[in-house]
């Protein structure tokens, strides 16, 4: 939430500000503002996305080699100019830009009201620039000291980077909570800093991801990195892998269309290199480093927000019927504030597609507290969650843009998949002949999605009768009661339709009073162990006029006479259907919100990446 970037150096920042405020629009576009410096010090700012502030400044100076951008996804104060960042001390001389919450602003403020100190915006932001000038002004500490002592009277998370008119040769960053990566330039003195590494791939491959409580501070020149309480750090320099074309549109219309069609390329990589069928091997370095540990574990505990709670919810089913392992799934934010029992011997694995989200990364360190292994199944390399993992594993999706999550889903639950097989083994819960059978199903998987992905313009059709509609309910069993969970997720997020998933069993005890003529109803009902008794909720919604928008497998013949629509998808494994029957709902909501005039890939009140609880 919040994006923010930093330029110092010999180019103009100007470009490189905008182009990376455009990168990081997935983590909000409340409004969006930059500060630039040339002598003086420019802020300029503007509700509203990114490019209305572009359009704004077309007879502007931008000029400077020194400057910072920030998009905002608004917490403290609605989203308008005087609340957009970069926010002034008071004299001025001071500008911040800010991911994050500072929880005792309002403490915070008091004093500095107090001290002849007066706001212009409703943020917490202000006030820690005005703590940072006040510091200032009542010691004789320099800007990077006076920034170290207002840093330890904040209570909160920050990414912040600060400029000062006075010190042109300083750019100062700081971290706690809130990712911050700094891109070290090709050319000399030169340095990036950004949110995520996007804004930064252009320019150099060389990062460095600050760590909590971290200050990076660029000195004529030099760049140092020291804790809060000034220990000089020697951080590791990173080569980034991201590749420049992964970040463009590719010819889609939008970002999340090119993710949906990036799956076959997607659940690929998230199992390149990983399993050998022949030899039924796994090669993952978290599975071989904690082999002893994971033949013992006596329960799992899948965490995880939104789409990666889904994804849980499919893992449950994969490790209980693979390895036999008991499962709870848990909401990450519930989690965290419920004092739950948390066994030493339990598995924690957090379920992440940015690797920031604060809630998920609170209840990793409430059960690392508590003992228990803590593994982390991430898309963002380098991200908080798998640094704070003592082991896991990247879901190589490649970035994903689109604030919906699509082939992040599909590459979790692969990961998953994976590590289910890996640890029935390791246990000896599964024959080998079905563990073979089922690495060989999963090598199969890219082609079976390639095949769905063609049912796109029968998906159109359907979007185009049901786009109108007030209200979806999306209904599946078993393994693909989640995919219903998700399709219904997919709907609400980008197209403003009220949907919601349901076990299809379910349905009986609420939902089926809301079933009308008016009302679409998907149903996730291809080959497995569920197939009759789903037919039969699929009668009780017709009995009562609702329409049926079916997912069925190839050659489906039963469904086909009871539903308005059936879309067929190819046979698979009941245990990987997940990966194939969410890729045409992951279409018919995008389709429906492209139809409704819907912004696709920037959805309303939404962020990518959300790093306050
Ligand atoms: C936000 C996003 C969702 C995502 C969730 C969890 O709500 O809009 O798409 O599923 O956060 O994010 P994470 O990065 O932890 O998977």
């Amino acid at each position: 939430m919040c994006g923010i970037v930093a330029y110092i150096g010999p180019k103009q920042a100007y470009p490189i500000l905008i182009k990376g405020l455009k990168r990081l629009e997935y983590r909000g576009y409340d409004s969006a503002g930059i500060a630039l410096m040339n002598g003086d010090m420019r802020v300029y700012k503007k509700q509203g996305k990114v490019a209305d502030l572009e359009n704004s400044l077309i007879n502007e100076d931008v000029e400077g080699n020194i400057g910072m951008g920030h998009t905002r996804w608004a917490t403290h104060g609605v989203p308008n100019n005087v609340n957009a960042h970069p926010h002034k001390s008071q004299n001025g001389e001071l500008a911040v830009i800010h991911n994050g919450i500072i929880e005792n602003y309002m403490t915070l403020k008091e004093g500095l009201v107090l001290r002849g100190h007066t706001f212009e915006s409703d943020t917490d932001t202000e006030v820690l620039i005005h703590l940072i000038e006040d510091v200032m002004n009542h010691t004789n500490l320099s800007l990077q000291d006076a920034v170290r002592a207002a840093l330890a009277q904040v209570v909160g998370a920050y990414a912040i980077v600060i400029l000062s008119k006075n010190h042109p040769e300083h750019l100062i960053a700081a971290r706690k909570g809130s990712p911050l990566v700094v891109g070290i330039g090709e050319e000399e003195g030169e340095f990036f800093l950004a949110s995520d590494a996007t804004p930064i791939v252009e320019y150099t491959r060389q990062v460095i991801y600050l760590n909590d409580g971290e200050i990076a501070i660029v000195d004529n020149g030099e760049l140092s990195v020291r804790t809060i309480d000034n220990i000089i750090q020697t951080p590791y320099i990173h080569e980034l892998e991201m590749n420049l074309e992964q970040l463009e549109k590719g010819g889609y219309e939008h970002f999340m269309l090119k993710e949906i069609y990036e799956q076959p390329k997607s659940i690929l990589d998230s199992f390149r290199g990983r399993i050998d069928p022949k030899e039924t091997e796994f090669h993952m370095r978290s599975i071989f480093e904690y082999e002893e540990k994971l033949r013992n574990i006596k329960r799992l505990l899948l965490i995880g927000c939104g789409t990666s709670w889904h994804a849980g919810l499919v893992g449950e089913y994969l490790f209980e019927e693979y390895a036999r392992i008991p499962v709870e799934v848990e909401y990450a934010s519930e989690f965290r504030y419920r004092n739950p029992v948390i066994y030493s011997d339990d598995l924690v694995i957090a379920i992440s597609q940015s690797g920031e989200t604060a809630d998920t990364l609170a209840a990793m360190e409430l059960a690392k507290s508590s003992g228990a292994t803590v593994f982390g199944v991430c898309n963002v390399v380098g991200s908080s969650i798998p640094r704070m993992s003592h082991a896991g594993a990247y879901t190589h999706a490649g970035p994903e843009i689109g604030v919906a999550s699509t082939k992040a889903f599909t590459a979790q639950v692969t990961v998953l998949a994976i590590m289910a097989m890996a640890v029935a083994k390791l246990k000896g819960n599964m024959r080998s002949d079905r563990l073979r059978t089922l690495m060989y199903e999963l090598e199969s998987i890219p082609a079976k999605v390639e095949k769905s992905l063609k049912l796109n313009d029968q998906i159109v059709e359907i979007a185009a009768k049901y786009k109108d509609a007030r209200n979806f309910l999306y209904l599946g069993r078993g393994y693909n009661f989640p995919v219903a969970l998700e399709g219904a997720l997919k709907l609400k997020e980008i197209s403003y339709i009220h949907a919601e998933g349901y076990p299809a069993a379910e349905m009986k005890h609420g939902p089926i009073a809301l079933i009308d003529e008016e009302m679409p109803v998907v149903v996730v009902a291809t080959n497995s162990a569920h197939y009759e008794k789903v037919i039969s909720n699929i009668q009780e919604v017709k009995a009562r006029k609702g329409k049926i928008i079916a997912v069925v497998t190839e050659g489906d013949t039963k469904v086909k006479e009871m539903a308005d629509y059936v879309i067929e998808v190819p046979e698979t494994d009941e245990s990987l259907s997940p990966l194939i029957n969410t890729i045409p709902l992951q279409l018919l909501s995008y389709h429906i919100a492209v139809m409704r005039g819907c912004n696709v890939d920037q959805p309303r009140n939404l962020a990518k990446s959300v790093t306050v609880e």
